[in-house]
């Protein structure tokens, strides 16, 4: 029996939450998905992540949180990402940086599956170590007996994603992009038997500019006068890519991508947004 992980791009804001919470237990029960990944670097108000979401979106049936740039936004978080092996940091971070590297998680089937995610350089605000190195380091840490293995790069230049799906190629089962928001159409099983797709978009509103409300980011973009960027709440849908895996030989059979619309909502926030501490805004 193939393995089959259902990965999820940025789940953001209040939007994102609520149809990840209306439309996931269906795509578990429908495709019989035995892992879900998630990237929830915007989950907390468009920004970070705060303890009580992590669980909440584990409650929904989220098994893993990947991260990106946003990862320290929310102090709250810190405290989880030491204690719990269901999320972990940017791997090409500072070695004193809080959180794990990469985790192991054992499926209801069984098999062990090895879980980290990596930030890009190009175009991006957090200063962090050489990705492709990380991801080796991470490699050689994976106890031998896992044999899939999936990377989430969260990256703005399709170039660096698509050279780390190249050079993960035959060493990780699945590599998927985050970060940008947008679902790109380039998912495909790699000449190694690694499954790739540079983005998975974002499980957010999308009549929006990434998930903020389009009113504010144009005005500022063309007056460059500061705007709040505000979460939006138009057009909710939930992205991300379905892959089956051998796990026997950790090697990718397909990928498809998932795309499912939401019920619309015009509430962009909740209590949870406000709750947890912030280090920095935006
Ligand atoms: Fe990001
Ligand atoms: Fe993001």
């Amino acid at each position: 029996m193939p393995l089959r992980i259902l990965c999820l791009g940025d789940i953001v804001g209040r939007p994102g939450r609520q149809v990840v919470h209306q439309r996931l237990p269906g795509l578990i029960r429908q495709h019989q998905v035995d892992l879900v990944i998630a990237n929830a670097e915007n989950i907390a108000g468009g920004s970070g992540i705060t303890a009580n979401l992590f669980h909440k979106i584990r409650a929904y049936g989220v098994d893993v949180v990947t991260l990106g740039d946003h990862v320290y936004k929310k102090a709250d978080i810190l405290p989880t990402l030491q204690a719990s092996e269901r999320i972990v940091r940017p791997a090409n971070l500072s070695s004193n940086a809080a959180g794990r590297t990469f985790t192991v998680v054992t499926t209801n089937s069984g098999v062990p599956v090895a879980v980290f995610c990596l930030l890009g350089r190009i175009f991006m605000n957090l200063p962090s170590d050489d990705p492709f190195a990380a991801a080796d380091r991470v490699l050689s840490q994976v106890p031998k007996n896992v044999r899939v293995c999936v990377c989430d790069i969260h990256a703005e230049a399709s170039s660096e994603k698509v050279a780390m799906g190249h050079w993960l190629d035959g060493r990780c089962s699945l590599i998927f992009g985050t970060h940008t928001h947008i679902p790109t159409a380039d998912a495909k099983v790699l000449p190694g038997g690694s499954a790739f797709i540079s983005d998975l978009g974002m499980c957010g509103p999308y009549d929006s500019v990434l998930g903020r409300r389009k009113d504010r980011v144009v005005k500022y973009m063309t007056t460059n006068m500061p705007q709040p960027f505000d979460v939006a709440t138009g057009d909710v849908r939930l992205c991300g890519a379905l892959a089956e895996i051998d796990p026997d030989t950790g090697k990718a059979l397909s990928i498809q991508r998932i795309e499912v619309q939401g019920e619309s909502s015009d509430q962009a926030y909740d209590a949870d947004d406000a709750k947890g501490n912030s280090y920095a805004a935006g």
